[in-house]
């Protein structure tokens, strides 16, 4: 497989002018920095979320910075994805640049006190949607007719133990195999499959456990930058495995970290 043309056009290395983008959970947190930042490069983005009163107003907002596009659906469901992907379909006339799943939750709790509907809930949301929506995007990616993308949002606590609870970590663990896995299989394809695995960052799904000063000390403690990210950082590492930039990378999964991963005794 040849290097994309913008390999000796450095401006172009950096944006990601009309790339079809489609980012899960793009109106709060992470992904909501994510759809900023792709805005900005010059990308078209289809989102979407469950809440529809917060995406009409993102949608609102963004309308004036680019291109977006957004329905209401929960991906933890396996019809909403069907019509999501259908309706992305239809949105990018059958083609796809770039894949962000970004979407996830979380429980955390010992193992023996969740009901199983909740691990089935964590398992749903994170790992079975991100699987899914890879395998029902695939001919749409197949389709772009530049070096085509998938990047996952995992985290720290799919690499090492951190106290998440085991069915969260296991989740975002699994979805680092599955970046491994479709990065060889999708490499003929020309789809670079790549994940991000952010540590604490500013984000509501966040906002209650930080907020015991104790939990955010001990959290600081362990984190040589000692500081929570921002999502703006998170999403800069998602945008730039999106782009041809980053061209020559599949199959990684960048840390953003603050140093966390690395800080051993
Ligand atoms: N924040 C952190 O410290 C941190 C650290 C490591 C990894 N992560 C990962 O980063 C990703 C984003 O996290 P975040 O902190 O930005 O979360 P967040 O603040 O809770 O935002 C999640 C976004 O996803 C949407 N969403 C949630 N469940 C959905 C579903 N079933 N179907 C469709 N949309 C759904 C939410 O909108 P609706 O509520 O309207 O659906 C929202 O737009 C997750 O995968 C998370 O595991 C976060």
């Amino acid at each position: 497989m040849s290097a994309p043309t913008s390999r000796r056009d450095p401006e172009r290395r950096w944006r990601l002018d009309g790339a079809r983008t489609f980012v899960t959970g793009g109106t709060k947190g992470i992904g909501r920095a994510i759809v900023d930042m792709m805005l900005d490069r010059g990308a078209r983005v289809f989102t979407t979320a469950r809440d529809g009163e917060v995406l009409a107003a993102r949608l609102d907002e963004w309308r004036t910075l680019g291109d977006a596009h957004g329905v209401t659906s929960d991906v933890s469901r396996d019809e909403d994805r069907a019509a999501v992907v259908e309706a992305v379909a239809d949105h990018f006339d059958g083609e796809l640049d770039v894949l962000i799943n970004n979407v996830g939750t979380n429980v955390r709790k010992p193992l023996v006190d969740y009901e199983g509907s909740e691990i089935a809930h964590i398992f749903d949301t994170n790992l079975h949607s991100a699987v899914d929506l890879c395998r029902r995007c695939f001919d749409l990616l197949t389709r772009s007719d530049r070096a085509a993308s998938v990047v996952s949002v995992l985290s720290v606590a799919g690499l090492t133990h951190v106290r998440s609870g085991a069915p969260y970590g296991m989740t975002k663990s699994a979805l680092v195999q599955l970046t491994r896995n479709l990065a060889v299989e999708w490499a003929p394809h020309g789809i670079r499959v790549n994940a991000v695995a952010p540590w604490y960052t500013r984000t509501p799904l966040v906002e209650g456990v930080l907020s015991d000063p104790e939990y955010r000390a001990e959290v600081l403690a362990r984190t040589p930058m000692d500081r929570i990210a921002e999502p703006e950082e998170v999403a800069a590492a998602v945008v730039f495995l999106s782009m041809p930039a980053a061209s020559y990378v599949t199959g990684h999964c960048l840390a953003v970290d603050g140093g966390f991963l690395i800080n051993g005794y």
